[in-house]
């Protein structure tokens, strides 16, 4: 029967093979090797193409150099001095940080200008990390699908998507190159979300950006692994399988040729960040003239630490080199120190967004440093086939880790005068989207909450413009396509053409 669907081709035309039994044999060894001969369990019980597909699973990793990274993920090196002396930490330098907040408006407006310059250039690209599996959120379609209870229903992707659309005619006007600007939205998924992403742009049109501009990839996945450090099956034929973290966007921008695609369109400033964040200016022209003025290979947004105790990652310099330090690595009594120079304001407040620049030229040096990346523990519930039935189990507590690596496990690898962070108001540019709805915390609602009440923000500071509304966190949603960030809206008016809007309401494209 197998014979005759391969004749006639209908396990489709890159359906795995079998492999030969030396194939087999040797593939069995290297596991064997490794102590990890136990995903073979099941091998002869199963059919012809489900071998096929198990063999070619776990053809792609190397069981040894798993074992290795998942060792030295459960017990990190030391440092030379075998973790004895405490790293020194220090916020970064002035040299490296500017703000927002009280940088001169004439400086804002120069780097606005300068990034604005750049995008019309075509020099300019955006790279999004989309890969995460979103478990927290419970949703099953990929996070950037989500409708997070806008009064237009955009998904997260179709904001974003206007955002880009927004910035090139805004950047095609400054020009005046009448709207031949393009900037390149890279799109980084991975086993769990390509498909559903790539279906889901496919169906929405690309939300009006052309599609040889959205450039979907995927990353790398890991196994899963037992707390006893041996690879899980999910089922007899499969393995556990999950993202390799946030970090695996440097290889996956490798080995999925994005780079080269760069090269071609001639990119030189990046600008990465993550999907669950509904306010993210994507291609923030403040944040690329910043970078590019400052020369440096990546820069990084923060929003200042609402108060000590808040569980965020901190921007610091640890021992001379940027980094990101959990809270829970910063002594609470220094947590708590006020900045000299600011009294009322925390010493160590960059609180890490994940909203990252990076120059062209450092992207070109992955392959020389990739594979030193450490990799991180995630203890989590990890669905897998008991060894004695073959049963799928589902636990109700973590029986495994995930390996993950972190995208700004880079950062010390930089001399401070080539890393820069900017400093922004956590009300216009960040609302993560992590928990399911209900929760109060960085839920659909809240994200809701915050795009509503900036675009009600924007309209209150033009001249003329009232806002009545029964509900006083009602707001009022601005599409990107007329506003990227509260510019514009001068001459807007309401559905009944008159400068008073009553909240909730939707100001769309004229
Ligand atoms: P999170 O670490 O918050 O993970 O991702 P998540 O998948 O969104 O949610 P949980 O933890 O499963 O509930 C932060 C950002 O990094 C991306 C996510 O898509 C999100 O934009 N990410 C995460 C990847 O692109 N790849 C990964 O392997 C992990």
């Amino acid at each position: 029967m197998e014979k005759v669907m391969q004749a006639l081709n209908l396990g489709g035309k890159d359906a795995p093979q079998e492999p030969t039994p030396q194939e087999l044999s040797e593939l069995k060894q290297k596991y064997t090797l490794a102590g990890q001969s136990q995903v073979f369990t099941f091998y002869d019980s199963l059919s012809s193409a489900e071998k096929a597909s198990l063999f070619q699973q776990l053809s792609l990793f190397d069981p040894t150099y798993i074992n290795e990274i998942d060792a030295k993920a459960r017990s990190p090196p030391k440092t030379e001095d075998g973790g004895v002396a405490k790293p020194s930490l220090e916020p970064l330098p002035d040299s490296a940080r500017a703000s927002i907040m009280d940088s001169k408006k004439e400086d804002i407006d120069r780097w606005y200008a300068q990034g604005l310059d750049l995008i019309a250039a075509n020099k300019v690209g955006v790279v999004l990390m989309a890969g995460g599996q979103g478990t927290r959120l419970g949703s099953s379609a990929p996070k950037g699908c989500f409708d997070i209870g806008l009064p237009s229903h955009k998904s997260l992707f179709q904001i974003q998507a206007e955002r880009i659309r927004k910035v090139e005619e805004l950047a095609a006007k400054k020009a005046g190159t009448g709207g031949n600007v393009t900037v390149p939205w890279y799109v980084m998924t991975s086993g769990p979300t390509r498909g559903p992403t790539e279906a889901y742009f496919k169906e929405h049109k690309y939300f009006g950006l052309k599609p040889e501009n959205v450039v979907i990839f995927e990353q790398g996945v890991l196994p899963c692994i037992s707390n006893e450090g041996k690879i899980l099956l999910e089922s007899k034929g499969k393995v556990a399988v999950a993202p390799d973290g946030n970090g695996g966007i440097y290889n996956a921008l490798v080995e999925s040729k994005v780079l080269d695609d760069m090269k071609k369109r001639g990119i030189e400033h990046i600008h990465a960040y993550c999907v669950d964040n509904c306010l993210v200016k994507v291609a923030d022209p403040v944040f690329i003239g910043f970078s590019a003025s400052a020369n440096v290979d990546i820069a990084t947004k923060v929003v200042r630490k609402r108060n000590a105790t808040e569980s965020v990652g901190l921007i610091v310099c640890k021992n001379g080199k940027p980094d990101v330090v959990e809270y829970s690595e910063i002594d609470p009594a220094v947590a708590a120190e006020e900045d000299p120079k600011q009294p009322g304001v925390l010493k160590f407040r960059s609180a890490n967004i994940v909203n990252h620049y990076y120059s062209f030229r450092f992207l070109e040096t992955i392959p020389e440093w990739a594979k030193t990346l450490p990799h991180h523990v995630a203890r989590k519930k990890i669905p897998y086939a008991d060894l004695e039935t073959g049963e799928t189990v589902k636990p109700t507590k973590p029986n495994g880790i995930k390996l993950e690596q972190f995208v700004f496990d880079v950062f010390p690898m930089l001399d401070m005068s080539k890393f820069a962070c900017l400093e922004v108001r956590r009300e216009d540019e960040f609302s993560p989207l992590k928990n399911a709805s209900g929760t109060g915390e960085d839920d659909p609602e809240t994200s809701k909450y915050d795009i509503m009440a900036q675009g009600r923000r924007w309209l209150e500071a033009v001249s003329g413009v009232t806002i009545v509304s029964d509900d006083f966190k009602a707001g009022i949603e601005v599409s990107p396509l007329r506003s990227y960030g509260g510019e514009g809206l001068e001459n807007a008016v309401s559905k009944d053409k008159t400068k008073t809007f009553v909240a909730p309401a939707v100001l769309e494209v004229e």
